[in-house]
């Protein structure tokens, strides 16, 4: 068939055991298939994970320079498929073509921050309090992974989990989401040109209700690290938990924007509508509050209401749109229900609201770019995620009644504030109980280099990306040393 992929075991690129496929459909014009992919299922799974297991030890003996090399050869591979790859992501994602084309760069410059920290060192040294016991601390990999990726940054998520797995020397499962697979399989695609050993990396694109099981439960597995909802983190943890293996997890956010009084209203109306409303919303560190100081209430909320009501909506091939389609029939479902659940609990809706129709938007899940204002913190739009183009305007009438406001949520991965009060925004930082604390900036983005996660139900506790990733992705020898 036509652009059919298939998945990675062993080594070997082939179809599903049983020969069942699923279709990868453009969530902007559904009758567009884009891909053609294995429905695997646990049977796949525990082969991949078996693969895994045989081809750990070689790989963990392969020096770190070695993996490195191998990581920043991939990087070069990815960097020349840009187009390509950003173009597929687009058409199974929806996300436009340019956050497309930022999110593989930045899928390049993980391969390459990672390739980086295989020069660093693996441990420590430590004086003994024996004479003569050479004493050290040494990092090691775990085994074989599973990593469980979303559908939201299909680049950008897998290659933050296989990059630093592969890199400290551990052999990988790969489940990416199934909606979209495409880019993870270029993923894998481009570490199997560079020269990875068989079984080292393996793609198993299928059924998640039967593979994320399959892997929780399989002995082969050693760490599981997974994005994506808190119902699903909370029950791989259990898994985890009861087979006494690493898990990281990376969940919702209900991420909050405070605008103080003395902000420039038309940087908080930018910085909200892009936390808010690119990749449609469907961020876990998308904006969905915004929590407005009641001085400057209602010239936010007008300038906020006029700016996402002229927002392009489209195709996101299209080079004018700012903001493409849901990901699926089901998102689209999820988030029209929030819409309707926030007219009736009272918010009033500023713009937006409804599903979008015409020659455009009639053959994809397109909903305009919403708005709702009086939104009270016991509404179902102020406390649970959306993960759609929905923003809900708070007030307050004081910083202290904003932190509060903020801070009432059982997440905790992004926050921010504009302000020009130094010392607010510094009692912000204090304050505010999220992972990533933005002062004058969208809640949104990532950099390779740094700690990424969030407080409370947002994270399991550990970090992605940045020189922490090896908390995760290793566990700690300690040598005592002593002359025969
Ligand atoms: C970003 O804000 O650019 O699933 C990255 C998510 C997050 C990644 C966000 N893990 O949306």
């Amino acid at each position: 068939m036509e652009n059919e992929r298939l998945n990675l075991i062993a080594g070997k690129w082939g179809p599903a055991t049983g020969g069942a496929t699923q279709q990868d459909r453009n969530p902007a014009r559904t009758d567009e298939v884009v891909a053609v992919f294995p429905s695997a299922g646990a049977e796949d799974a525990t082969r991949a994970a078996e693969a895994a297991a045989q081809a750990f030890p070689g790989w963990a003996r392969t020096p770190l320079p070695k993996r490195g090399e191998i990581l920043l050869k991939a990087a070069a591979l990815l960097e020349q498929r840009i187009d390509e790859v950003a173009e597929g992501l687009t058409r199974e994602e929806g996300k436009t073509l340019a956050e497309s084309k930022g999110e593989t760069a930045r899928g390049v410059s993980l391969l390459r921050y990672y390739a980086g920290e295989t020069s660093q060192p693996t441990g420590e040294v430590y004086g003994s309090a024996a004479p003569g016991t050479f004493l050290y601390a040494e990092r090691v990999p775990i085994g074989p992974v599973a990593l469980i990726t979303p559908w939201n940054f299909p680049v950008a998520i897998p290659t933050w989990k296989v990059a630093p797995a592969l890199a400290f020397g551990n052999t990988v499962v790969l489940k990416p989401a199934e909606l979209t697979p495409l880019t993870a399989w270029h993923l894998t695609d481009v570490l199997d040109k560079a020269g990875l050993p068989p079984g080292v990396l393996n793609l198993v694109v299928g059924r998640g209700s039967q593979i994320g099981p399959a892997l929780a439960t399989s002995p082969h597995i050693k760490a599981i690290s997974f994005t994506g909802s808190n119902t699903v983190g909370a029950r791989l943890a259990a898994q985890c938990a009861e087979r006494g293996i690493k898990y990281q997890l990376e969940m919702g956010g209900k991420n909050p924007v405070i605008v103080l009084s003395d902000a420039d209203l038309d940087k908080a109306v930018e910085l909200t509508i892009a936390g808010a409303m690119l990749s449609t919303g469907q961020k876990c560190t998308a904006t969905s509050r915004v929590i407005v100081h009641k001085d400057v209430l209602d010239g936010f909320r007008d300038k906020l209401a006029a700016r996402a009501s002229a927002l392009k909506v489209g195709d996101g091939m299209k080079p004018d749109t700012y903001m493409g389609p849901l990901v699926s029939a089901d998102a689209e479902k999820t988030v029209l229900e929030y819409i309707e659940a926030g007219k009736r609990e009272g918010a009033r809706l500023l713009t937006g609201g409804t599903k979008l129709t015409g020659a455009e938007h009639e053959k994809g899940y397109f909903v305009a770019p919403t708005v709702f204002d009086r939104v009270r913190p016991d509404m179902k739009i102020a406390r649970e995620e959306i993960f759609g183009p929905v923003v809900a305007v708070m007030e307050a009438k004081t910083f202290d009644e904003a932190i509060a406001l903020a801070n009432d949520t059982p997440f905790g991965l992004s926050a921010s504030v504009v302000t020009r009060d130094l010392g607010l925004a510094m009692r912000f930082i204090r304050e505010i109980e999220a992972g990533l604390v933005h002062v004058n900036s969208q809640t949104a983005g990532a950099e390779p280099q740094v700690p990424f996660g969030g407080f409370k139900g947002s994270s399991s506790g550990s970090r992605e990306q940045g020189k922490v990733a090896r908390d995760f992705f290793t566990q700690i020898k300690t040598v005592y040393l002593d002359p025969p």
